[in-house]
């Protein structure tokens, strides 16, 4: 049986023993897991952490006041950094899934390692979880926060990688996320992906596209709160097809609807969700979203199919 309390003490020792003197950076999204590592590392280090979240323009609604709101509510020094522009740009022309995450990934760590050295640190936290681990060296994706283990040097891009969740799956995660006591918004959140809505906006990502799927997804979460699944959002398609708006016809957007239950994300079951739901979800997708003319709903498991669509 996982013990959270052991495995806070031992983290604390660890990190602690590893980070010295130094100061380390906590890049943090507001998800369970990198918000538990900034909650550990700031335990054992305390003001030597500066966590940082940065606005790549792909979050959800409200996402990047909410994440900095918390922060400083939980006493930790936070740096927030506008990347939207440089982001996008790093994206134009990219269609390809592993180029764009390969894409993020690189924007992410450079921009990290600037407010790294800007902040004279040595340490980057980060919330990697076994998961991340397992699937990326398999090969079925390249985790962006996933380096030492595909053979990519951190020092490359300046710096060390801390990782104290690196052993953990997601639901240990959640378990010392209420040893630690943070409020349910956090220890309960939905997992979702660092690179964020890009993996669910297919082909190329752009700000326009991001809105679309951005209030997709706040309309799929809020149709879906009482449900208890494990994942619940919505995927902007690249293609297009016809519909009628306003009795003209017209070419427009596909959002496809996810819904899944899972354990540990390795495996998960397409959610079996009540018919009225997600009538009332493709209601109002199509209906509060001017370009969506087409609303579908994903079937498919994992595997064949993978949780999120690139
Ligand atoms: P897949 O799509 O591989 O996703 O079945 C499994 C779980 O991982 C999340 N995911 C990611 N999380 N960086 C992350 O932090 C990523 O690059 C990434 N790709 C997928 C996904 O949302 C699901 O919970």
């Amino acid at each position: 049986m996982f013990d959270a309390k052991k495995f806070v003490e031992n983290s604390l020792k660890d990190i602690r023993k590893i980070v010295g003197e130094h100061r380390v950076i906590s890049a943090c999204s507001g998800g369970v897991d990198s918000t538990v590592t900034t909650v550990l590392v700031h335990k054992a280090v305390g003001d030597r952490l500066v966590a940082v979240f940065i606005d790549d323009g792909l979050r959800r609604e409200g996402e990047p006041e909410f994440v900095v709101k918390t922060l400083k509510s939980l006493g930790i020094r936070t740096k927030f950094i506008d990347a939207k522009k440089e982001f996008f740009a790093v994206f134009k022309g990219k269609t390809d899934a592993e180029e764009k995450r390969k894409a993020f990934r690189d924007k992410f760590y450079k921009t990290l390692g600037k407010a790294a050295k800007e902040e004279q640190i040595e340490f980057i936290a980060q919330g990697t979880i076994k998961a991340d681990i397992i699937e990326t060296v398999k090969g079925i994706k390249s985790q962006h926060n996933v380096l030492e283990q595909i053979g990519i040097s951190p020092e490359s891009y300046g710096y060390k990688i801390l990782e104290p969740l690196k052993e953990l799956f997601k639901p240990d995660v959640r378990k010392v996320a209420r040893e630690l006591g943070l409020p349910k918004e956090i220890s309960e959140r939905m997992p979702f992906p660092g690179p964020a809505l890009s993996l669910r906006v297919l082909g190329e990502v752009t700000p326009e596209k991001i809105a679309v799927v951005r209030k997709a997804t706040e309309i799929v979460e809020d149709e879906t709160k009482a449900l208890g699944t494990f994942q619940n959002f919505a995927v902007l398609h690249n293609d297009k097809a016809t519909g009628i708006k306003e009795g003209k016809r017209v070419y427009g957007n596909i959002v496809t609807v996810r819904i899944v239950d899972s354990e540990d994300a390795v495996t998960a079951k397409a959610g079996k969700v009540p018919h009225k739901i997600l009538m009332r979800i493709a209601e109002r997708i199509t209906g509060e979203i001017p370009s969506v003319v087409r609303c579908l709903y994903d079937l498919t498991d994992k595997p064949p199919a993978t949780i999120e669509f690139e």
